[in-house]
This record gives structure tokens, C-alpha cells and sequence, in this order.
């Protein structure tokens, strides 16, 4: 027997960008892992079904990280001080090195999987190190914890510090490993190859890298188009070819699987082209490209194209692990932008960043991010009674005090794939 429950409360989510969905004192009907249903008013059918009231809390999806670094973990609000070059040098290589040991890799993975938990993150896209065994804690750490969540093993053989570089083989080696024993060792983790970004990886090693996505039929995620001097080192390291975009689609890593490209902030038009093209998804990252005076994404430009696009906190470059916080960002430099383009590119909405850090980024899962039917059940309760304390709040303003004002203790429940899912152990 399938187990299914009801959950009643104040339901908002959005089945479309920009636009709300709202049950207000509405009924979501879960079975196994799935929504059954959202009514407004209980069908008799299910009137037999174990019903949990949350009273006057609301109840919202589960947000989705596009791209994030859970080895610079250790690293949040440091070392902000420098361009994305530089700022690898200096604060984020040295980090990751200690990833070779596994005490460490375990309180740090540990206790980042305990914060996504808190902020409400019950999906997640994730770069570890290079390192093979300490990459495989990690997801082993994600599955004890049962949050979702697609994790990589960063490949690098070139333009880093020799203690963080790889032979090709090695690296292709490693990767097949971790391929081979986890790709179906788990429901809710899954391994998604993971090459940092041209400037680190011969065109040999991305080649072979496009190959084992190929076979395995696994995702892909990696940087592109975040710096200016970052772009201008891979024209000098691939001078035959067009644009940064092109080196990773002739390696084979745009398009034949899913594909996530952070940051995305330079693109040229041929470049969003083939990103169209390819249906490649778009992590967008504003608090990171704040910090590390990257620049600023043409969201509403790339949305207009019909890229899929979602948020990202992009730990440490961000600092913040929190995706309200990526929310109001993403609201922020949109407005910058919309007067940077003479008023053309509109600001983004809260109900269109609530989309793209729901569902615009559940999207990469399959169905995840909506309470539609048949998408998988992840969800958060939040009691915002501490938020909405002078003048009545529509459902709407409710959920937008809460992501602007609230913060991760008004958040009392998380569900991921239809099961609640308690506060993750600290090693
Ligand atoms: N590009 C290559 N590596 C990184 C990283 O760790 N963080 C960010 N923000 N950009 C990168
Ligand atoms: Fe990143």
C-alpha cells in the first residue's frame, strides 16, 4: 500500500512563470513520493485519508540550489575581496585541497547539508573536489540526510596548483568510478559530471568527459561566461574556436544530456544560440557575481529567449547558503539591470523569482518545484506569524515578507519526495 496523507494549510506555488497559484486553507493529497492532487475544497473520496493541519501556516515547494560548492563551505562571507581568478588562488584552491581528508570532508559536508536542510533548500546541484572518496562521502552524506540532490566530482589537469591537478587518465578514471557505483546506488542522489571550467581542463580531458556523459547518460554541470579576464584566458587558450560556449558544445558537453552552465553573464548572441539550441539550463548566481565583481546576468533577455533558468547561491563566491536570500538578490541587480538597458530588460518579479527558484530549477529533477499532480512532494511550512504582525497580508504578501524578512527559523517542516525529513546529523 502506497502511503498517503493529506497536508492542509495556506498553499501558494506557481505552475507558471510569474504567475501564483493560490489555496488558501487548500488541501495538497500526496501518494508514495507524488501531489495526487491541490483542491480548494477535499473530494469525498479522499475523505478517509489521515489529514496534517498546519493551520494558518503557508505551505511552499521546496527551493531548488542550481550550483553550489559545498567544499568552500568553510569559507562563507571570507575572502570576498578579489575577482574570480585571483579569488581561486587565493582563498578557494587552498580550501579544497584539505578535501584529501576525510575527518574533515565529513564535518564540513555534514554540517553544509545541516544549513541547505535549515534554509529550506530541499534540492540541490553540487560541486565537490577533485577528490573521489571524499566526493562519494558527500553523496552518502546527502542520501543519510534525504534531500535530493545531483553531486560531481570536480575534473581539473591543467592552470591550478599541482596539488589540486589530475593526470587525464586519473581524472577519467576516478569519474568512471564514482559513475559506475552511484548512479543507481540511490533514489534522490545522483552523480552529474562535473568538469570546473575550460580554463582547467585540457580539450582532451572535456572530450573524454562528453564521452562518459554520452555513455552513462548523466547530466553535466560546469562555469561558463562569469569574468571578463576568466573569458579572455579561454580565447587565448582556444583561439580556433568561436566562443567560450563552443569549446564545451565540440567536447561534446552541450545538449546530448542535461546540461547546467552557472553564471552565464558575457554571452555572446551566438553563444545564447546554441544554449537555446541545446536547452542548456542557466544557473543564476547574483550574489556571487556581486562578491566577485563578475557583472551582471541578462536574465529577463535569456528568459525572453526561453532558456530554462534557476537560482543559485554559488557558495563561497555567494555568501549565503539561503535561497530567499538569492531571491532578493536576483531582485536587486535586476532592477540595476533594468537601468543599465535604459529601461528595455524589466526587473524580475517576486512571483517570476519564486518560479525560477522552485520550479525553473526542479526542472533539471524531472518534476520537482509545484504542487502539480504528479510532481514529486517537497515542500516547506512556514509559520511567518512573527512576519505579518500590523495589517492583515493577502497570501501573495505574505510569502513576499517572508522572503524578504524571514529567514530560515520560520521554517518548520521540510518533505522531499513525500517524506519528512528531520534535522541531518553533525559528524
Ligand atoms: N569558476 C571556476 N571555479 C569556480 C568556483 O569555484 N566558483 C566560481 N564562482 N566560479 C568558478
Ligand atoms: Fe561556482
Amino acid at each position: 500500500m502506497q502511503d498517503e496523507f493529506i497536508v492542509k494549510g495556506n498553499i501558494i506555488f506557481t505552475k507558471d512563470l510569474g504567475k501564483y497559484e493560490i489555496f488558501e486553507n487548500g488541501y495538497i493529497v500526496v501518494g508514495g513520493k507524488l501531489v495526487k492532487g491541490v483542491f480548494k475544497e477535499l473530494p469525498e473520496k479522499f475523505s478517509e485519508l489521515k489529514i496534517l493541519d498546519y493551520g494558518h501556516a503557508l505551505i511552499i515547494p521546496g527551493f531548488v540550489d542550481l550550483h553550489s560548492h559545498a567544499p568552500q563551505f568553510p569559507n562563507l562571507g571570507l575572502g570576498l575581496d578579489k575577482e574570480l581568478m585571483p579569488w581561486l588562488d587565493s582563498y578557494t584552491f587552498p580550501e579544497e585541497k584539505k578535501y584529501s581528508d576525510s575527518g574533515y570532508a565529513k564535518k564540513v559536508y555534514s554540517a553544509f547539508i545541516r544549513s541547505l536542510w535549515k534554509h529550506g533548500t530541499t534540492r540541490s546541484c553540487v560541486f565537490a573536489t577533485i577528490h573521489k572518496n571524499t566526493t562519494k562521502l558527500l553523496m552518502d552524506l546527502f542520501a543519510e540526510a534525504g534531500l535530493g540532490a545531483y553531486v560531481g566530482k570536480v575534473n581539473m589537469n591543467r592552470n591550478a596548483p599541482e596539488y589540486l591537478l589530475e593526470s587525464t587518465e586519473e581524472s577519467i578514471d576516478n569519474t568512471k568510478e564514482l559513475l559506475e557505483e552511484y548512479d543507481h546506488k540511490y533514489e534522490l542522489v545522483k552523480p552529474i559530471i562535473t568538469p570546473r571550467f575550460v580554463p582547467t581542463c585540457s580539450f582532451e580531458l572535456l572530450k573524454s568527459l562528453g564521452e562518459l556523459a554520452k555513455k552513462y547518460n548523466v547530466p553535466v554541470q560546469s562555469h561558463l561566461s562569469e569574468n571578463l579576464s576568466e573569458i579572455s584566458f579561454v580565447k587565448k587558450l582556444h583561439p580556433k574556436l568561436k566562443n567560450y560556449a563552443s569549446v564545451y558544445d565540440e567536447a561534446g558537453l552541450f545538449g546530448d544530456c542535461p546540461t547546467i552552465m552557472a553564471h552565464c553573464i558575457w554571452l555572446e548572441e551566438d553563444e545564447i544560440e546554441l544554449m537555446v539550441k541545446n536547452e542548456v539550463f542557466v544557473a543564476h548566481c547574483p550574489n556571487s557575481n556581486g562578491n566577485l565583481s563578475s557583472g551582471i546576468a541578462s536574465i529577463r533577455k535569456l528568459l525572453e529567449r526561453g532558456l530554462n533558468i534557476g537560482l543559485a547561491t554559488d557558495v563561497s563566491g555567494g555568501y549565503s547558503v539561503s535561497m530567499i536570500n538569492a531571491i532578493v538578490s536576483s531582485a536587486m541587480v535586476s532592477k540595476l539591470k533594468w537601468l543599465e538597458s535604459n529601461r528595455t530588460d524589466k526587473p524580475l518579479t517576486t512571483a517570476e523569482l519564486f518560479y525560477l527558484s522552485t520550479k525553473g530549477g526542479g526542472k533539471f529533477f524531472g518534476k520537482v518545484g509545484s504542487f502539480e499532480e504528479g510532481y514529486e512532494f517537497d515542500a516547506l511550512i512556514i509559520d511567518d506569524s512573527n512576519l505579518s504582525i500590523f495589517n492583515p497580508l493577502s497570501m501573495e504578501e505574505r510569502l513576499e515578507k517572508f522572503i524578504y524578512t524571514g529567514d530560515d527559523r520560520n521554517i518548520k517542516e521540510r518533505y522531499v519526495a513525500g517524506k519528512k525529513i528531520e534535522e541531518p546529523k553533525q559528524y
